[in-house]
This record gives structure tokens, C-alpha cells and sequence, in this order.
């Protein structure tokens, strides 16, 4: 009973949130770095540049085209949160020591493109890069931390932006598989599990995010993510041919929705935002467009082009497991006037039946359970939650302990529903990989306040702070759920 032996407890983050040194040893600028800071009430901005040199900026969401002529660039006065971040490229050591005293099996971070290819087109890798995962990869297996790496999570290179409008063009798929190429040969013997893209699903309302796109219509998100699931499928074939033993997963942003009452109109909105959800999962899993998304684009006229041999592609190329994230679930109403509340990334309509975080995200461990059942029962792949957790504001005492009661509670109740999914309903779970295990920068906010580790970083929401690492008491309770395996939960 319980989890399985070898199940793979760690943490999750990602390069652009907690990397830092954004310019060092011949990085290139992703997406990330001309995105600013913001809060719950105001949206992060992507900062650019007309012709004329006027200086603008956009929201990251609700998101609107920005026009094509202009050049995504950062401007002097303007804050950009992932340039330092936490520093992980200066305390990788630091760090990794303590995600081992933790106990953790497995760490997933990603590469970020940028620092491989700088410009994303380029002809050669930039050997700097390729050293500092090679040293992160080497320190992890030291302690017998396995890597779980994501390739692109929000980390576009800037320069396939601007040059070609990101992952709108086709070409941009050559240059992906060119970097999974490079990455796959170098770290093949240190990595073993991948992730091809980060929230895949994000596309459909964040396209900068999601694939360095800056056009925000319905035929142009369509094409974007239509040579994403190109691109993840020829590497998919790709990195099994490298190494047989690879696992490369998907990853998709996913949570349970409810309908808010049993008016069948509601439940037919409920059928089509589950539609809308597993379009991305579908793909990748089933390797074909389902009907409803087909019959959908016919409705907006969008036309995807496309090339001989896609077909052939996308269907030999699905992935080897789910990675999802999970923080929350929503409801859906056919009644237009409900109020939905935004919560950065994520809006819903409240539920009565559950409690909401500081950022207004619901907290719900049973719709984690409902979650790992539905993806089971629809594609019967092996699944990994590399995603979990919620954002709070922590307090620090004077003596520098953090009493963060309120996450351990949270991580508790998503740990055992995980657990009544194995145990009673036979849910292939792989892993748990808890988000922001050592705090980092908010994707949706920018915000360091909006904290998820067990790992208190000593740094404020204007870029200040020495940086210092310090253990939460939540450090030393999931030092106790992995050392027995998830049956300890008490705090
Ligand atoms: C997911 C992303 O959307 O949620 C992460 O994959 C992100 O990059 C996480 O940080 C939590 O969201 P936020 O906005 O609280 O950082």
C-alpha cells in the first residue's frame, strides 16, 4: 500500500523564475528578461520598442497583440525580476545541499534555451551553457538527486521573437529540435526524464508566455502550438533514438472544473471547458486533433498550414507520461452574469464550498484526486504532478524561523488525496515534485512575496536583499513525509 518504492519526491522550478546571472557567460535574452514585475492587481508587462523609438509596453494578461514592427527589448527604469532571481547560478551548490537534506530523489528545473543558444538560431551552442548544466546535473547526481528537466518553460529566446515572431513560424521548429539535439547528446547519460514543453495549454491565453508569440488571435495561437506539437513530437522520436531509456513527458497546467449547478446547460458548459482542456493532452497523447477542436477551428475560420508527413509525425511522436501542474480547480457557469475573479493566471467563478489562498487561488485536495482519475481513465499513461503548492506570504521571526503552518496543511491534504488516488483508485502516479521548493519569482505576478518554498530567500518584490537561504519549518516536515514515503503528513 502507499507509494510505490523509487517514487520520485522533489521540487520544481523553473530557470527564468530562479536562475538569474540572465546575461552571463553568453546568454542570450529570453522572453522572460523583457518581462517586468507586477502584483495581484496589476498585470506584469512586456516592455518594446517602436520604430520611431517611442517606448511602450503591453500586460502579459489579459493580453493583447503587440504590433509586429515593434522590438521586444528591456528599458533603463523598468524592474525585471528573472535577470538576478534567486541566483541560482551563483548557489547551485547551496542549494542543491539542502534539496538533499531534504531528501529529495528527483529535481526539476529547466534549461534555458537562451543560455545554450543565445540567439536560438545559432549554428553552434554556446559551450559556457552546456558547462553550468553539466555542473547542476553533476552536483544533483552526487547526492542521487535524478534531474527532471523541462526544455522550454516560458523561455523562448528573444531573438526568434523578434526575428520571427516565435513559434508562429515554422522554422522555429528546426531550431528546437536543434537544441533538444544538443542537450539530449550532452546530458544523455545524466538526465533521464524530460518534459518538452511547460504548460503547454498556457497558449491559449498567454501566447508570449507560452511560445514567444506576440500575436494574440485565434488563427496565430493555433499555429503556434500546432508546430509545437510538431516540434515535441520529432524530439520525442528523436530522444529515444539517442537514449532508448528516456522518458519525455508533456506537461500541462490542469485542474478539475465543476459546474456550478445541474441546469444541463451547465453541464454542457462544463463538457466544453473539459474540451478546451484536454485539447493540448489529446494531441499529445493520441497523437491526432480530436473532432471537437477541428469542428471548432471550421467555426473560426482558423486553417492551420500544414506540411506532408505532419500527420505521420504528430502520431508517432506522443510522450511517455503526463507532467501536470495542479493548484487549484474551478467552476463554470452558462449564466453569463457570475462573477469571475481574477487571480492572475487564473480565473474562476468563486466555489462556496472552498477556501481561497491570498491570491485568490481555491484550495482544493479533492479535486486533485478527481484530476489524476481523469487523466488515467483517458489516456492511461503513467502521471507526475511536477506542480503543486500555493503561493503565500510568509513571515519571518526575529530569530529567522518561518511558521508556515498554513502550507504544510496544504501540501498534507494534496498529499493524501494523491494517496487515495493510488491506493484506492489505482492511479499510476510516478512523482510529486511540490512548485517553488526553494522560493523564486512569481511567473504571473513577478512577485517574491507570493512565496511556495520550504526554503525562505531572503529578497523583496524591488530586487532587494542579500539572498540568504534559510530553512521554513515546512523544510523540516517534508523532510519527514519523504523520509516515510508520504505516510507521515503530521505537522
Ligand atoms: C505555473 C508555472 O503556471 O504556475 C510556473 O508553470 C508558475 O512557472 C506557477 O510559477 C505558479 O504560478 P505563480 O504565478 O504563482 O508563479
Amino acid at each position: 500500500m502507499g507509494f510505490r518504492k523509487g517514487f520520485l519526491w522533489g521540487g520544481a522550478t523553473a530557470a527564468n523564475q530562479f536562475e538569474g546571472g540572465y546575461l552571463e557567460d553568453g546568454k542570450g535574452l529570453s522572453t522572460a528578461d523583457v518581462m517586468t514585475n507586477g502584483s495581484h492587481t496589476s498585470a506584469r508587462r512586456i516592455t518594446y520598442t517602436m520604430p520611431d523609438g517611442t517606448k511602450k509596453s503591453q500586460p502579459t494578461f489579459p493580453f493583447k497583440s503587440i504590433p509586429e514592427e515593434a522590438v521586444l527589448e528591456c528599458h533603463e527604469g523598468e524592474y525585471y525580476p528573472s535577470h538576478q532571481a534567486i541566483d541560482f547560478y551563483h548557489h547551485y551548490k547551496e542549494d542543491i545541499a539542502l534539496f538533499a537534506e531534504m531528501g529529495f530523489n528527483c529535481f526539476r528545473l529547466s534549461i534555458n534555451w537562451a543560455r545554450i543558444f543565445p540567439n536560438g538560431d545559432d549554428e553552434l551552442a554556446n559551450e559556457k551553457g552546456l558547462e553550468f548544466y553539466d555542473n547542476v546535473f553533476d552536483e544533483l547526481l552526487k547526492y542521487n538527486i535524478e534531474p527532471v528537466v523541462t526544455i522550454s518553460h516560458y523561455e523562448t529566446p528573444l531573438a526568434l521573437t523578434n526575428n520571427y515572431g516565435g513559434w508562429l513560424d515554422r522554422r522555429v521548429i528546426d531550431f528546437y529540435v536543434r537544441y533538444c539535439e544538443t542537450i539530449f547528446n550532452r546530458y544523455k547519460d545524466k538526465v533521464k526524464y524530460w518534459m518538452t514543453f511547460n504548460e503547454i495549454n498556457i497558449m491559449d491565453h498567454m501566447p508570449t508566455f507560452a511560445g514567444g508569440v506576440i500575436k494574440n488571435d485565434d488563427q496565430s495561437r493555433a499555429q503556434a502550438v500546432y508546430h509545437q506539437f510538431l516540434a515535441s513530437s520529432k524530439v520525442v522520436q528523436l530522444g529515444h533514438e539517442i537514449n532508448p531509456d528516456f522518458k519525455i513527458g508533456m506537461m500541462t497546467a490542469y485542474g478539475s472544473t465543476y459546474a456550478l449547478t445541474c441546469n444541463p446547460e451547465d453541464e454542457l458548459k462544463l463538457m466544453k471547458s473539459d474540451q478546451q482542456r484536454h485539447f493540448f493532452s489529446d494531441v499529445q497523447c493520441r497523437g491526432v486533433y480530436p473532432e471537437y477542436k477541428l469542428k471548432e477551428y471550421e467555426r473560426l475560420g482558423v486553417k492551420l498550414e500544414k506540411q506532408d508527413g505532419d500527420d505521420e509525425l504528430l502520431k508517432n511522436g506522443t510522450v511517455d507520461y503526463i507532467g501536470f501542474s495542479y493548484y487549484s480547480s474551478s467552476v463554470v457557469s452558462s449564466d453569463k452574469n457570475k462573477t469571475v475573479t481574477d487571480g492572475n493566471m487564473s480565473t474562476s467563478i468563486l466555489n462556496p464550498y472552498l477556501k481561497a489562498t491570498d491570491w485568490g487561488w481555491q484550495i482544493d485536495p479533492v479535486g486533485l484526486r478527481l484530476a489524476l482519475n481523469r487523466l488515467q481513465e483517458r489516456y492511461n499513461l503513467p502521471l507526475f504532478i511536477v506542480e503543486n503548492g500555493m503561493g503565500a506570504i510568509d513571515k519571518v521571526e526575529e530569530d529567522g524561523s518561518v511558521h508556515d503552518t498554513y502550507r504544510m496543511e496544504y501540501l498534507a491534504r494534496h498529499i493524501e488525496a494523491m494517496k487515495e488516488a493510488v491506493e484506492e483508485d489505482g492511479v499510476n502516479l510516478m512523482g510529486y515534485t511540490p512548485w517553488g521548493c526553494i522560493d523564486l519569482v512569481s511567473a504571473g505576478t513577478g512577485e517574491m512575496r507570493k512565496r511556495y518554498g520550504f526554503i525562505y530567500v531572503e529578497k523583496d518584490d524591488n530586487g532587494d536583499g542579500p539572498l540568504t537561504r534559510s530553512r521554513k519549518d515546512s523544510f523540516y516536515w517534508y523532510k519527514k513525509v519523504i523520509g516515510s514515503n508520504g505516510e507521515d503528513l503530521s505537522f
